[in-house]
C-alpha cells in the first residue's frame, strides 16, 4: 500500500473522535489535508476549526468550514495533525512544513492530540528527522552557533519565511534521547521562537497508516 494511502486512512480514523457542536484544532501538512478533506463529510457536526497555519486556514475556508482565532474560541477538546517523526510515546518531531509555533500552540490548548501518521514516520528514539527551529531573522548567527555548541550541524532553511515573519534551521545530529530536555534547553536559547519537539505536549493518540490498516495507540 503507498503512503498516501495511508496517510489518508489514518486521517479519516481521526474523524470518530469529533462530537457534535466541537470547534477543533486541525494542524498543518500534506496528512492533516487527507483529514481537511474528510471533514467535508462529517462539516455539519462542527462548529469551526482553528488552524496552524494560513494554508490550513485557507483549506478550510475553501470547503466551507469557518475559521476561528484561538483567542476567541479558548480551549479545545481536540487537535488533530500529522508529524514528522513519532515514537511508540507520542513524542514528535514537527515543524517539515514549517508551522511548528502555531502548531505547538494550538496543540497545546487542546485537551486531546491526536496525531496522524503514516508507518514510515515511526521511530524508536526521535532524531532521524531534521529538527526544525523558528527562529528570530536577527538571531540566525547566534543561534546557529548555540546550536553548534550542543553538539547539532544547522542549515538554514533556503527562502522560507514562517507565517510569522520568522525563518527555520534544521538541525541534524543534536542528541534527543531525552527529548522534555532538549525541548526545554533549545527554547531557552535567546532568539529561538519555538523548536519541532513535541515532549511537553505529546500526542494522546496516535493513528498509524499500515498496509493492514489504521493502529491505534491511545498515550494518555
Ligand atoms: C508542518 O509544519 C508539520 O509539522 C507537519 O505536520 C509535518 O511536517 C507532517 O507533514 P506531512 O503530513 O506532510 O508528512
Amino acid at each position: 500500500m503507498n503512503q498516501d494511502r495511508q496517510k489518508k486512512e489514518a486521517a479519516e480514523a481521526a474523524l470518530e473522535f469529533i462530537s457534535s457542536g466541537d470547534v477543533i484544532g486541525v494542524g498543518t501538512g500534506s496528512t492533516t489535508n487527507f483529514f481537511v478533506d474528510a471533514l467535508v463529510g462529517v462539516k455539519s457536526k462542527l462548529d469551526g476549526a482553528v488552524p496552524s497555519s494560513e494554508a490550513s486556514a485557507e483549506r478550510l475556508r475553501s470547503v466551507g468550514i469557518r475559521v476561528l482565532d484561538l483567542n476567541r474560541t479558548g480551549d479545545l477538546p481536540l487537535y488533530v495533525d500529522g508529524a514528522d517523526e513519532a515514537t511508540h510515546s507520542g513524542y514528535l518531531i514537527k515543524g517539515g512544513g514549517g508551522a511548528l509555533t502555531r502548531e505547538k500552540i494550538v496543540a497545546s490548548a487542546s485537551r486531546k492530540f491526536v496525531c496522524i501518521v503514516d508507518h514510515s514516520k515511526l521511530s524508536d528514539v526521535l532524531g532521524s528527522f531534521p529538527l526544525p527551529v523558528e527562529v528570530i531573522p536577527m538571531a540566525q548567527g547566534l543561534v546557529s552557533r548555540r546550536l553548534v555548541g550542543l553538539g547539532g550541524t544547522p542549515v538554514l532553511r533556503e527562502s522560507v519565511e514562517t507565517d510569522n515573519g520568522n525563518v527555520i534551521l534544521d538541525v541534524r545530529n543534536l542528541n534527543l534521547v531525552d527529548p522534555l530536555q532538549i525541548e526545554s534547553d533549545l527554547n531557552n536559547i535567546a532568539g529561538v521562537v519555538e523548536n519541532g519537539i513535541f515532549a511537553s505536549r505529546p500526542a494522546d493518540v496516535l493513528l498509524v497508516g499500515t498496509d493492514s490498516g489504521v493502529r491505534q495507540l491511545r498515550l494518555s
